[in-house]
């Protein structure tokens, strides 16, 4: 049993590198993905439990929250979580806290992987993906040290009203947007995507990607694919990709990463 165990939910790897970052700065601990259900959902014997997530629609990406309220934690237990955003923080720290309670939680401002929403160059802070990286670093160091410290946030996280209604919101945007996601003539049919859909929500038909309705938005067939192929229809067409340099697909496809 590793000694700290972090539930890291990563659509194109920013949250991951994260993850990874801290765990290497703890030691001896086991990252569970939670891209679908968690393959460890007993965290009894662990001495801390930390969440690394994404800020999606301004709250909980995919079905984090369902995952984490099937984890369970023994009292006393330190626990922690971090949250990257683009533009704001939202809801979804509070929602963690409103199903584990945490001792400490912190958020980091990342370049927007939201590309259908827009490019990074018009978030708030604008930055560069570089600069964005360099602040991640910067804040993940900060919390591996504060968590070894033990140190406690004094207030618990915003409720964020607007942003927990944004969330509940994003159902119809996303099913509209979802429509219209297809390959282009650049794709080799090679099947990246359709292996890192989270929800078997794509399939090779006839050397071709083919997308169902049950996409959950985490846009990694789009950040990942190796030829830039696949669009949200024109929204995406003429944006830079950034999926994370230091993460690869195999990675991402992982349920259990141990860090020593
Ligand atoms: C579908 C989608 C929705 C997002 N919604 C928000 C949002 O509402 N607010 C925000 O600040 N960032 C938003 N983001 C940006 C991500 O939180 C941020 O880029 C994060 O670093 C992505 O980490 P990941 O690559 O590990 O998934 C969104 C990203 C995606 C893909």
């Amino acid at each position: 049993m590793s000694e700290n165990i972090i539930y890291c939910y990563s659509g194109s790897g920013h949250c991951l590198d994260m993850a990874k970052t801290i765990a290497k700065g703890l030691g001896d601990t086991d990252i569970v993905m939670m891209r679908s259900f968690p393959a460890k959902t007993d965290a009894t014997e662990a001495k801390r439990v930390g969440f690394i997530f994404s800020c999606m629609a301004g709250g909980l990406p995919g079905d984090v929250e369902s995952y984490i309220k099937a984890i369970r934690i023994a009292p006393g237990t330190y626990t922690f979580a971090v949250e990257q955003y683009a533009g704001y923080l939202g809801c979804g720290l509070r929602k963690i806290d409103e199903i584990v309670p945490l001792n400490y939680w912190t958020g980091v401002s990342n370049h927007s992987t939201a590309i259908w929403l827009m490019p990074h160059t018009l978030t708030f802070p604008p930055t560069s993906p570089e600069n964005a990286q360099k602040r991640v670093d910067k804040k993940a160091a900060k919390v591996v040290a504060d968590v070894l410290a033990g140190k406690r946030s004094e207030r618990r996280p915003s409720k964020a009203k607007p942003f927990e209604l944004m969330s509940k919101g994003l159902g119809k945007t996303h099913a509209a947007r979802i429509r219209k996601f297809e390959a282009d003539e650049n794709c080799t049919g090679c099947g990246l995507c359709a292996s890192l859909c989270p929800r078997g929500n794509i399939r090779i038909e006839n050397g071709k990607p083919s997308f169902s309705a049950n996409c959950m938005g985490c846009l990694s067939c789009v950040q990942l694919c190796p030829e830039a192929a696949l669009n949200i229809g024109n929204i995406t067409k003429k944006r830079e990709r950034f999926p994370d340099r230091n993460v690869n697909a195999s990675e991402l496809l992982e349920k259990i990463i141990h860090i020593d």
